[in-house]
């Protein structure tokens, strides 16, 4: 009989729909084999304060696959290689307190670490791997930037969601005659506006992977006109950038990753399709919404297949890896191997090629 392990999970970064199922695979396969399971709140953060560690049971964890959000709770900003400690003065300072994570992960006599996340807790987990902690990674975004799978849980809902409301938008522009542009997410990589986009039949698709000139999508836009589509359906991916320019802003970043936030980019496009064209143009934002709510049944099952993969791993000894969608299969990627791939839309590959057949325009 195999070793009764003792293990635990945390859930990191921004949260995404398929994260509870995640914790519930990995607890529900490490039950069936008379291991413990323990929940680790906030990401590293509920190893460095371990008072609110929680026993993960199968009462615990029944029926959450199909809840958004994560029963562990998440934070964007807990990396224990450099957290922000402040003093009674409220001054703070960045230190390395990876330490006193590795002393309470032995104290508490863990044999391993499921870390769900994207590239940051990943990068985090493949630290602590490098320290010695046993580790196995889940990658999760809804952004699919992450590299060594095929697709990240998370993903096919925000896309889902994007795509239900570009269908929406399509009479209320029409019985307006107006352009509606939607920024959606994605940080720096356009697989939710893309896929929204042409599943969502817009106009215009803009993409960070593909600069666009404003000229052309206006163009575009009165080519329509021509030829008696009065209104129309840009989908801009906020990290999309024109041509010479840059991204939109809308603000730093007060921790993690990514230094600054996105933002804004479909009302510098609204306001300048109006400028040019004289149209009527509205923006809007679809924001949180996208992270929102029930996984789809794509990313449940991808969610609970990644976190039994993930107990597999650790019985087998493999750590220092994540499990990823190698299509059919889940396999086992070196997180070093994933980290070191930046995953962005194939600008010449087919889903590209399939907008462009059709008649969507790239700004380009
Ligand atoms: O990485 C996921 C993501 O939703 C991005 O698409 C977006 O830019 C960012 O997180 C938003 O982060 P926050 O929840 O911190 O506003």
């Amino acid at each position: 009989m195999s070793k009764r392990m003792k293990i635990c999970i945390n859930t990191g970064g921004g949260d995404a729909p398929g994260l509870n199922a995640v914790i519930e695979a990995v607890t529900m396969a490490a039950y069936n084999r008379q291991w413990e399971v323990y929940g680790i709140k906030s990401g590293y953060t509920g190893l460095l304060n371990t008072d609110e560690i929680i026993r993960l049971t199968p009462e615990k964890v029944d029926g959450i696959a199909s809840v958004g959000g994560t029963i562990l709770g998440t934070t964007n900003k807990g990396n224990p290689f450099s957290m922000p400690v402040c003093n009674a003065l409220g001054e703070c300072e960045l230190r390395d307190v990876s330490d006193k994570v590795m002393e309470n992960f032995k104290r508490l006599r863990f044999d391993a670490l499921v870390a769900v996340g994207g590239d940051g807790s990943l990068e985090i987990a493949h630290r602590f791997a490098e320290k010695g902690m046993p580790v196995v990674g889940v990658p999760k975004t809804i952004d699919n930037d992450m590299g060594g799978t095929v697709i990240t849980f998370g993903f096919d809902t925000a896309v889902s969601i994007a795509t239900e409301a570009i269908d929406r938008l399509h009479s209320t522009a029409k019985s307006h005659d107006r352009i509606m542009v939607v920024e959606v997410m994605g940080r720096n990589a356009g697989f939710i506006a893309l896929n929204s986009g042409i599943s969502g039949n817009a106009d215009v698709i803009l993409i960070p992977e593909i600069p666009f000139d404003i000229e052309k999508v206006c163009d575009k836009l009165m080519e329509n006109e021509l030829n008696g589509r009065k209104y129309a359906i840009v989908v801009v991916a906020e990290g999309a950038i024109p041509k010479g320019g840059d991204v939109v802003i809308k603000g730093e970043a007060e921790g993690g990753r990514q230094h600054v936030v996105l933002g804004g980019i479909a009302d510098y496009v609204a306001k300048e399709i109006s400028k040019r064209t004289g149209k009527d143009s509205r923006s809007m934002v679809l924001g949180h919404l996208q992270r929102g709510g029930s996984p789809t049944t794509f990313d449940r099952l991808l969610s609970l297949r990644f976190g039994a993969a993930a107990v597999r791993a650790i019985e087998a000894g493999k750590f220092d890896h994540m499990v990823a969608l190698k299509s059919p299969d889940i396999a086992l990627v070196p997180l070093e191997e994933a980290l070191g791939i930046q995953k962005r839309v194939d600008v010449n590959g087919d889903t590209v090629l399939t907008a462009r057949d059709i008649g969507i325009c790239f700004g380009d």
